[in-house]
């Protein structure tokens, strides 16, 4: 979404700096009222009937200039027929948002929800059903707000799904990381419970919102060195397609059952994504079986146009996107050009039927056209459900579940507030709500700062902040007089929304400078090692830090939301046990010499490309995908039990690849859907937790392959789990694969194949094999 810094069409900045206004509305209008007379007539107001033909009729009664005024985000009301305006942007990436134009929050009746943590750090816990819990929570909020007359939508174009592919990328934090796998199965479970699903997927009838997994496709440069998201070419191999870029939008889709795609800004190998009737028609839509709407990114038709030329004129741009299936454009351009491509012949009247069909048939599946909304399933729900108790905790559940203890030497945590007799709380996150939040955020219900949540524990503290973010205003005197004064110090540095964002990505990997004087002065002064606290969305090279002995523990918090300082005084005293895992490599600074702009994911050692994430990255890295560490010590075994040997009698033969001569490989299309069915892979792992304490533990299930060679990932995550364990217990967590989802590999050419011969399974340090025979 871009709500800054757009700069191709001023009509545009208007309506995309615009910010929602609180509007205090009595009782909404809303379309097919049993109180009005014409209403019994109109067969799209006729419940008992099948949502195609309601929506048929509906487009019947409707002039071609009306159904042209119904392709943007934001529709007038139809009065004759009774049907209100409708909003399609609003945000809800970890909390009904007040980002795009739906949601109004008002001051005296709802001013606030429940600011979930950012993506990437409820990402790190690697919990599943935490996730679905917080689309849930956001959901029942979003349609009490809906009840309460604030909302003019319940489309939500969230989540972001986007691989997290480079360290550098402002909007990283929005995301649940860099792993396919992770990032699907988020989407899964966010989809499933923002849309009132159940965990497992099935449908009550009604929709409680509709979630939109967005960027598609390949879309993770913002603003880098001269290169600008909106006319960024992104040159995609047909391999990293297939298995970095399209397994979240095909789980969010298949699995998850998204309603809604967003195509993104960037191009993919020349094409607009926005134009792409292949990315959008065939796979998302054919391929996939989408069902609800494609929106655009919010100007990006204009973009197919303006930023780049694909389209000659906006007409043109117009008649790409509708013909490549986008069916809401975010922006202007449909209302005020597809009349005229209509008349160019670019367009028909039927690529706009579509369109509406695809959208007028979401609003009804939501419940809106089926008369007073106070008496739908979700009627009910009354405003106290908004910053409700049950959803604050889930908050603070969610920022402990998510952070990460990096570092902790000699056990320096946890701290016993009982020998706490002074504390020192020196950095400029200590105490700034805004720092907490991340971006695409809603007013929330309240923020506990860390210093807040400290000061609540220990009498004694103190608090210099030391220098702000990016260092150009400090008082490190101070703050070294504050550190060599105090039993404790807490810092809490990192990154803001001016360090890492929307439309602007980062140059460096290391903390601004004078961050770095500070926190080395301030270990220096202190009388004991100093504990660090990162707050940020992207990973750091703090190396030096890593490296210190007098800086004895670092935790990572990312952006943790409303209650984030709570959760961080939780695990420095050891009332939560931190569990998380980190959901991205935290790559050295040398990496920025790679340039952003560089898709590949795989490695180049001819050209000293050092390639990208666990799976590839050949690098040193700071910190790996995966780690984190916890209060307890945990040991893995595989059991019993898991499958050591898969055997493929039928009369298929496996094939060597020309330029891989020494592998025989399975081709999975030609496998076929049944005989995968039947290739299944049972793997169950012993965990215990060896003390001394009880907590959440994500047991991460990688395989590997026994070379990288041809572009083999160096592993692959393919399953993991959170089992809650006390001090001392052990437990198995029962996995369930198929050799040809999880042991599969794509080739350089994208098709996914299953090689005969070993693989493995890896659990912490322990591998197990697994046989594929012919
Ligand atoms: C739009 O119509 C013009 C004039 O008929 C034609 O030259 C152009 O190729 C068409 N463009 C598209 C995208 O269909
Ligand atoms: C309190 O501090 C003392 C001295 O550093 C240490 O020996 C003791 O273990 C601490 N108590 C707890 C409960 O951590
Ligand atoms: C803080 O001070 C108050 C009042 O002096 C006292 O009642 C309370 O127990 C103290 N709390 C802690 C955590 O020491
Ligand atoms: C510090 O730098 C920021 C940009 O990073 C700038 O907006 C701000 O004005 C600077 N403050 C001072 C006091 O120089
Ligand atoms: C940034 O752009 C400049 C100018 O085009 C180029 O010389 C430089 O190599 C680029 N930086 C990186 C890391 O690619
Ligand atoms: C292959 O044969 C084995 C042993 O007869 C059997 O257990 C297995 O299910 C068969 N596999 C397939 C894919 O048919």
């Amino acid at each position: 979404m871009g709500t800054r810094g757009l700069i191709f069409s001023s009509a545009l900045v208007l309506l995309l700096l615009a910010q929602p206004v609180s509007v205090v509305s009595a009782s909404p209008p809303f379309a097919c009222d049993p109180a009005s007379p014409s209403t019994r007539n109109y067969g799209f107001c006729q419940t008992t009937l099948p949502i195609d033909k309601r929506v048929n009729d509906l487009i019947s009664r409707l002039t071609l200039e009306e159904k042209i005024q119904q392709l943007d985000d934001e529709t007038p009301a139809i009065p004759r027929l009774g049907v209100p305006k409708y909003y399609w942007w609003s945000e809800a990436l970890h909390g009904v948002s007040s980002w795009g134009h739906g949601i109004h929050f008002d001051p005296l009746t709802i001013p606030g929800a429940t600011s979930f943590p950012q993506v990437i750090l409820t990402a790190a816990s690697f919990d599943q059903y935490l996730w679905y819990r917080i689309g849930q929570a956001i959901a029942v909020e979003a349609r009490a707000l809906y009840n309460a007359g604030h909302a003019d939508g319940l489309t939500f174009w969230s989540p972001n799904v986007n691989i997290f592919r480079d360290p550098r990328w402002g909007r990283g934090q929005e995301t649940p990381g860099e792993d396919p796998t992770t990032a699907s199965k988020y989407a899964v479970a966010f989809v499933r419970g923002l849309q009132g699903d159940s965990p497992t997927g099935e449908r009550p009838g009604q929709l409680m919102a509709s979630a939109c997994c967005k960027h598609f496709t390949a879309y993770d440069l913002d603003r880098w060195n001269g290169t600008l998201r909106y006319t960024f070419d992104a040159r995609v191999t047909a391999q990293d397609m297939e298995d970095t870029f399209q397994p979240p939008f095909r789980g969010c889709v298949q699995e998850g059952r998204g309603t809604c795609v967003m195509c993104s800004y960037n191009r993919v190998n020349g094409v607009p994504t926005c134009a792409d009737y292949n990315l959008l028609t065939e796979q998302a839509k054919n391929a996939w079986g989408l069902d609800g709407y494609i929106a655009s990114d919010c100007a990006a038709v204009d973009f197919i146009y303006g930023a780049t030329h694909y389209a000659k004129t906006l007409e043109e741009a117009v008649s790409y996107a509708l013909k490549a299936g986008v069916d809401v454009n975010c922006g202007k351009a449909m209302s005020q050009h597809v009349g005229d491509a209509i008349k160019n012949g670019n367009v028909s009247e039927s690529d706009v039927d579509r369109a509406l069909f695809n959208g007028f048939s979401l609003r009804m599946k939501l419940g809106l056209f089926n008369g007073d909304p106070q008496k739908l399933p979700s009627g009910d729900i009354p405003p106290s459900q908004v910053c409700s108790t049950e959803h604050k905790n889930l908050a603070l559940e969610a920022a402990q579940a998510g952070i990460v203890l990096l570092k902790n030497i000699g056990n320096t945590l946890p701290l016993a507030r009982s020998n706490v007799t002074s504390l020192g709380v020196i950095g400029p996150n200590s105490n700034a709500p805004p720092s907490l939040l991340g971006n695409y955020n809603g007013p929330p219900c309240e923020v506990i700062t860390p210093l807040d949540a400290l000061q609540r524990s220990i009498n004694n503290t103190r608090f210099a902040i030391g220098c702000n973010v990016p260092g150009n205003v400090s008082d490190i005197p101070e703050a070294v007089q504050l550190a060599s004064s105090v039993d404790y110090v807490i810092m809490f540095m990192g990154l803001d929304q001016d360090q890492e964002r929307e439309d602007l990505d980062r140059t460096d990997l290391v903390l601004p400078e004078t961050q770095q004087t500070l926190i080395s002065k301030v270990a220096e002064a202190a009388k004991k090692p100093i504990i660090l606290v990162l707050i940020s969305g992207g990973p750091l090279d703090i190396t030096f830090a890593k490296d210190d002995p007098r800086i004895g523990a670092i935790l990572w918090a990312g952006f943790p939301g409303e209650a984030g300082g709570s959760a961080i005084s939780s695990i420095i005293f050891g009332d939560h046990n931190p569990g998380g895992k980190l959901p991205v490599t935290w790559y050295p600074q040398e990496f920025t010499k790679v340039p952003m702009t560089d898709m590949r994911m795989r490695a180049d050692p001819a050209t000293g490309y050092p390639g990208r994430t666990y799976r590839f990255y050949n690098g040193k890295p700071v910190y790996q995908f995966g780690y984190g560490l916890s209060y307890s010590s945990h040991s893995y075994e595989f059991a019993a039990g898991t499958t050591t040997s898969i055997y493929l009698n039928n009369s298929l033969s496996p094939r060597a690849h020309p330029n891989d001569p020494n592998t025989l490989s399975y081709d999975i299309a030609s496998l076929g859907f049944n005989t995968c069915g039947e290739l299944k892979i049972s793997a169950t792992v012993g965990v215990k937790n060896h003390g001394p304490m009880a907590g959440r533990h994500p047991v991460l299930l990688f395989s590997r392959w026994p070379s990288t060679e041809h572009g083999r990932p160096a592993k692959q995550l393919v399953d993991f789990q959170s089992v809650h364990l006390e001090a001392g217990e052990s437990t198995k967590v029962e996995f369930s694969l198929s050799a040809c989802e999880h042991l599969s590999r794509v080739t350089d050419d994208g098709r996914r194949v299953l090689d005969k011969g070993s693989h493995f399974l890896i659990v912490g340090d322990e591998e197990h094999e697994i046989s594929i025979i012919a």
